[in-house]
């Protein structure tokens, strides 16, 4: 195992270039399944969780080719329809393929991939809709067994709580199913957006996607298509709060501004200088930001996936922030971490009350998830002194070379085995 070294205090200076969408790269990999045709997809970001779901598309009889990020994709048939436990369990995503294997292959059995450290994360509402769409459903010895006579159903289907890849799951099933599928309370992030956009490309007949109600007529099948995933709005949020918290002055190059107006909004308020063009932003920052209240929520809202970033960021503010999560339950196992590096942070519930002190200093800490170890590392960069972040695995499943692309900024980070 190996960590992450940083040695704080350095201004970032320069550009950075954004990969493509781990959370739209998964869903779309997954929709490959959908039919025969050979399908092309390019900005496939190099990172851990896509060569997992390569490695559990290949399991499943899909001929999978990578060529940097290009990725070439053929199912022609479905050899297996089992998604195993050692894969589910290092990624809940393969979740994604279950909507597919059944509406192409009629059967089913994918692991139940458990709690994780942000929370209980189960998948009802998957598998409800998908019963509502005529699938028969059984747990048996910790996988979901699921099941159609001939083709799934459409369905009118409302999901209580925004769930993306509910949505897509669902998406990707109602695509083959026969007559009209309706999503309601869909969930809008532009991952759901890009998924839709390959399955329409495939021959699908989707409107809405982006909205919070998705409408798919079901068709007979899908064809072969090539497809450019978007770029990665996570990977956005975290160089341009790197450029904020060492007071530095970082264009984050390829991405998608509008993706980000949340951040972008919040980081205004905050005090940050922001230069917006149609695929750069460019982050200037002053001595000291100002604090902020953040509240996560589902897209359009703030996205769960930078608050611990951001909560790097408001823990050197001047003054005090509320950080308020609501979309996951446990999702602040970062905060004991950044107390360690002299952050001042108290937790009621779903609240965490950030008062910014003048200088972190850097200290041995442990990643738990992806987000977390990014929020740490970016702690390490305003830090005086030396940052040990161990568990650094948890940081390659999402993001591509962020040490080498923190370096080209000018960052002094390197890895180093982990210590026993
Ligand atoms: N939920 C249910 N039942 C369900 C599904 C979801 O109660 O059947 C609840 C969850 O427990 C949670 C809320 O609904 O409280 C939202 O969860 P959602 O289903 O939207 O999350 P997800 O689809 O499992 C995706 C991303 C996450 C991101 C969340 C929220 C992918 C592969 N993963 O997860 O990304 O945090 O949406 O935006 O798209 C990450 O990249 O680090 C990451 C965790």
């Amino acid at each position: 195992m190996e960590s992450m070294i940083i040695e704080g205090e350095q201004r970032l200076a320069g550009s950075v270039r954004i990969g493509g969408a781990k959370n739209a790269a998964l869903p779309i990999l997954a929709a490959t399944l959908l039919g025969n045709g050979s399908c092309t997809l390019s900005n496939v970001p190099r990172v851990v969780d896509v060569f997992t779901m390569s490695k559990l598309l290949a399991h499943l009889g899909a001929r999978v080719e990578s060529n940097g990020d290009l990725t070439t994709v053929s199912v022609d048939e479905i050899s297996s329809c089992r998604a195993p436990y050692e894969l589910v369990k290092t990624m809940r995503a393969s979740v994604l393929v279950l909507g597919p294997l059944l509406a192409r292959h009629g059967e089913a059995f994918v692991a139940l991939p458990g709690g994780c450290a942000i929370g209980a994360r189960p998948i009802n509402l998957h598998l409800t809709a998908l019963e509502l769409m005529g699938a028969e459903i059984t747990i048996e010895h910790g996988n979901v067994h699921a099941r159609v006579l001939g083709r799934l159903r459409g369905a009118q289907i409302y999901f209580d709580v925004s769930t993306v890849t509910g949505t897509e799951n669902i998406m990707m099933a109602a695509c083959l199913a026969d007559g009209t599928t309706v999503i309601e309370n869909a969930a809008r992030e532009p991952e759901v957006a890009d998924l839709a956009q390959f399955l329409i490309t495939r021959g699908a007949r989707i409107s809405g996607a982006g909205t919070d109600m998705i409408t798919i007529q079901g068709v007979p099948a899908l064809h072969g298509a090539d497809h450019e995933i978007i770029p990665d709005r996570i990977e956005t949020a975290t160089y341009l709060v790197a450029g904020a918290i060492t007071k530095g002055d970082v264009t984050v190059e390829r991405c998608r501004p509008d993706h980000s107006d949340a951040l972008l909004a919040k980081l205004r308020e905050a005090g940050a200088e922001l230069m917006i063009e149609k695929e750069t932003i460019r982050i200037r920052a002053p001595e000291r930001l100002g604090c902020v209240n953040v509240k996560t929520l589902p897209y359009p809202g703030f996205p769960t996936d930078i608050q611990a970033q951001m909560m790097a960021l408001m823990a050197v503010a001047q003054g005090s922030s509320m950080i308020t999560e609501t979309v996951f339950e446990s999702r602040f196992m970062h905060v004991l971490e950044l107390q360690r590096m002299g952050a001042e942070i108290r937790i009621d519930g779903n609240h965490a009350v950030v008062t910014g002190v003048k200088r972190l200093s850097g200290a041995p800490v442990m990643a738990s998830d992806l987000r977390a170890s990014a929020c740490l590392i970016l702690a390490g960069l305003a830090a005086e002194g030396e940052t040990r972040v161990g568990r650094v695995y948890h940081l390659d499943r999402g993001y591509e070379q962020l040490d080498q692309k923190l370096v080209g900024l000018g960052a002094r980070v390197r890895r180093a085995p982990e210590r026993p």
